[in-house]
């Protein structure tokens, strides 16, 4: 890498340079910020950040012993999102333990198949049809809210409840307290995991002598599997009792037709069921949290924005519940949003892995070089987005988004982009419209005094001591 131009931080034996980056996100992090500024990158990402400037674009870091190839270039990571030779890598480290063998490891014919039922599950119709229950979680929320009217309420946590009451509604159809336990295992998972997320855990170590955090990860795992095997067996049992006449449209019931069906092409294991749901729950509850909560705080900051977004609801649905053929006509709320995933994108890089010796760009990368990709880099790129790059702008995204890029569809990645683009992004940008339409309709939204700006990378892009807005009763 050296001898193509290549620089990056030296190699530091067994740990490469994840020491560093974990004392550097610690360092960064470890004070709100001053201000409730929007320039995220120097706090979020000090790495990329310190490096990008001493060693250029693209530079060559180490995720323990594995060459960690930072891409920020856009063009280049493009092609890195676009090309097939790029995949997801093999070591997910500890995260496999949240999604298992499902649809994010997943590669070829397997893949294939789980992302058709991902597709079919979570657009079109089938969305459309989720939107009574996205509507009947918000109301849910919003009986609770009247208990804090004129009040402060901390919408983070609202937004927990909220994220993983609609995915279960919407996807397994199960209620809130039933799923109640997959969330707190998967929310304990979930802390385990980002504190070890830079610990290496040599393979060879590892497989030998399991750390108390691994220990703990199996039983939780075990236990998510029996409670989604248990909901599985329910299904069947009603079907077989004849009191259901199928497995249900939701896509658990899509996982289990699949799972019967004859034909091996589409027939999905019990294990990938198991998988897929714990995926979705992944996937799916906290991008969306953090989403709902980060448009929250910038309405809240910028009161003109709140006050159109307003409008555009109260001429859309008046005082009426969300529906879908008016979701879609949604100009301002898209515009909002589009401005909320690029200044606080939850998911703030993917990785990616060189699966054999492949050409990028004018460089030839090693079969197993990691690449990282963020999206923070990219927007919050001056060069791209100009001098305001950090600014709450949403009028950049008066005519679209490849207006907004200059056609440039790698400088605004929220979602990822390429084949693995995101299979739920409509659905999150679905359940964003419903709640903030609704609660836009009740409630004038002002920042109270006692917010801290402390935005930390846990997993997600998270406001570490929560957001507390106050309600004002329109
Ligand atoms: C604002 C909310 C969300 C954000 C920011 C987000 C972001 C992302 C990103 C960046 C990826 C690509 C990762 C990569 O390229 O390696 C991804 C993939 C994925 N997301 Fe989302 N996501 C969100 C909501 C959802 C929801 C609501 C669901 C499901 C209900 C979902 C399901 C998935 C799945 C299944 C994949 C894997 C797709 C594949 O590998 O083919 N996401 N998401």
């Amino acid at each position: 890498m050296r001898s193509q131009g290549i620089k990056g931080p030296p190699y530091k034996f067994l740990y490469g340079s994840t020491k560093d980056i974990m004392n550097m996100k610690m360092d960064s992090t470890k004070n709100p910020m001053l201000e409730v500024s929007h320039n995220l990158f120097p706090r979020i990402q000090p790495d990329i950040y310190a490096w990008k400037k001493l060693y250029g674009n693209n530079f060559l870091a180490w995720y323990g012993p594995i060459p960690l190839l930072v891409v920020t270039d856009s063009k280049l990571m493009k092609e890195v999102f676009m090309e097939k030779a790029y995949a997801r890598p093999k070591y997910l480290g500890p995260t496999k333990k949240l999604v298992g063998d499902g649809i994010i490891a997943a590669k070829g014919e397997r893949w294939a198949k789980l992302r058709k039922l991902a597709n079919q599950g979570l657009n079109g119709e089938s969305l459309k049809g989720m939107i009574p229950a996205m509507v009947t979680s918000v109301e849910e929320m919003l009986e609770r809210w009247r208990a804090h009217e004129n009040n402060e309420i901390e919408v983070f946590e609202e937004f927990r409840v909220l994220a993983s009451d609609i995915i279960s509604r919407t996807a397994f159809r199960s209620s809130y307290l039933e799923a109640k336990r997959v969330f707190e295992i998967l929310g304990n998972m979930t802390s385990i995991i980002s504190k070890s997320q830079l610990k290496i855990n040599l393979s060879i170590i590892g497989k030998l002598f399991k750390s108390r955090d691994d220990l703990e990860l199996d039983k939780m795992e075990k236990e998510i599997k029996n409670i989604v095997s248990r909901l599985i067996k329910n299904r069947e049992e009603k079907v077989k009792k004849g009191e259901a006449n199928g497995f249900g449209s939701d896509y658990l019931g899509l996982l289990m037709e699949a799972h019967h069906d004859s034909d091996k092409t589409n027939n999905v294991t019990e294990e990938e069921m198991i998988d897929e749901c714990k995926t979705l729950y992944i996937a799916g509850y906290e991008t969306t949290r953090n989403f709902l909560t980060w448009t929250v705080l910038l309405l809240a900051l910028h009161q003109e924005w709140q006050e159109k977004a307003r409008k555009e609801v109260l001429e859309l649905f008046g005082k009426n519940n969300p529906d879908p053929q008016a979701i879609g006509k949604m100009k301002t709320m898209t515009m909002v949003a589009n401005e909320s995933l690029r200044l606080y994108p939850p998911v703030d890089f993917v990785i990616r892995e060189a699966e054999s010796e492949v050409r990028l760009g004018d460089l030839v990368l090693p079969a197993n070089t990691y690449l990282h990709l963020s999206s923070l880099v990219v927007h919050q790129n001056t060069q791209i987005w100009g001098e305001d790059a950090h600014l709450f702008k949403p009028d950049r995204f008066a005519e679209g988004v490849s207006k907004a890029t200059n056609n440039n569809p790698a400088a605004f990645v929220p979602f990822g982009l390429g084949t693995r683009i995101c299979a739920g992004l409509n659905f999150a940008l679905a359940e964003a419209k419903v709640a903030l339409s609704m609660i836009l309709q009740r409630y004038a939204l002002t920042l109270s005094p006692t917010y801290i700006h402390s935005p930390i990378s846990r997993v997600t892009i998270q406001p570490q001591h929560g957001v507390q807005v106050i309600l004002h009763p329109l």
